[in-house]
């Protein structure tokens, strides 16, 4: 047959055959791996201690309004009002003291009968070995109580496979503008 064929249709023919051979083994959609593979070695429990600056008013705010209801105004808990943010995180609660990492996400009051945010965020770290590496958050934040815990859900780079929970204290609050300082302790599971 290779005699009968001109060069080029030998050659389109051999491709053909290969490709068929690749299609036929089937593609592994799925299969289990020892944690080692992938340079995962030991389960670490990791404390973090930072300050959250959500700063609402003035000329360089870090928390904007992006979205609220016809009725956020008149409700007693502004219900469906949303700020997106991204407020620097420091190692002191000084807004000077050195900066750890950001924290990027939105709040949006999510309780019309009590004061009850639902917060979406990922924490940016900047510093030292955490440098690019993120956790993410989702929770309730009862801005009202005293100590508030936040579920972490997930996280990138040094984090991956990260879980655990976050406990938030308001540190500072001005009443008027609406700035705040917040302490978050958090504590996670990682690789
Ligand atoms: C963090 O990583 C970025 C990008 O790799 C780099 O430009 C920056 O200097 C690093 N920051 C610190 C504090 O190491
Ligand atoms: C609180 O906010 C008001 C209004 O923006 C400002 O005049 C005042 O200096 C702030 N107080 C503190 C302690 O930051």
């Amino acid at each position: 047959m290779a005699q009968m064929l001109p060069k080029h249709k030998y050659t389109i023919l051999t491709l053909l055959i290969f490709s068929l051979l690749l299609h036929g083994k089937s593609h592994k959609f799925s299969r289990t791996l020892s944690s080692k593979s992938l340079g995962f070695k030991k389960q670490k429990l990791s404390h973090l201690d930072f300050y959250f600056h959500d700063t609402v008013s003035g000329d360089h705010p870090t928390a904007v309004p992006v979205a609220e209801a016809a009725m956020s105004n008149t409700s007693p808990t502004k219900f469906g009002k949303t700020l997106m943010f991204d407020n620097p995180l420091t190692m002191d609660p000084e807004p000077s003291s050195k900066i750890v990492g950001r924290a990027q996400g939105m709040y949006a009051s999510a309780d019309s009968n009590e004061f009850g945010l639902l917060m979406v965020l990922n924490y940016v770290f900047t510093e030292g070995k955490y440098n690019g590496s993120t956790l993410s958050m989702i929770g309730r934040n009862p801005v009202t109580s005293p100590v508030r815990e936040m579920p972490i859900v997930g996280g990138t780079g040094l984090f991956r496979f990260a879980s655990g929970y976050a406990l938030a204290k308001t540190h500072f609050l001005n009443t008027s503008s609406g700035d705040a300082i917040v302490n978050y302790n958090v504590y996670v599971f990682h690789y």
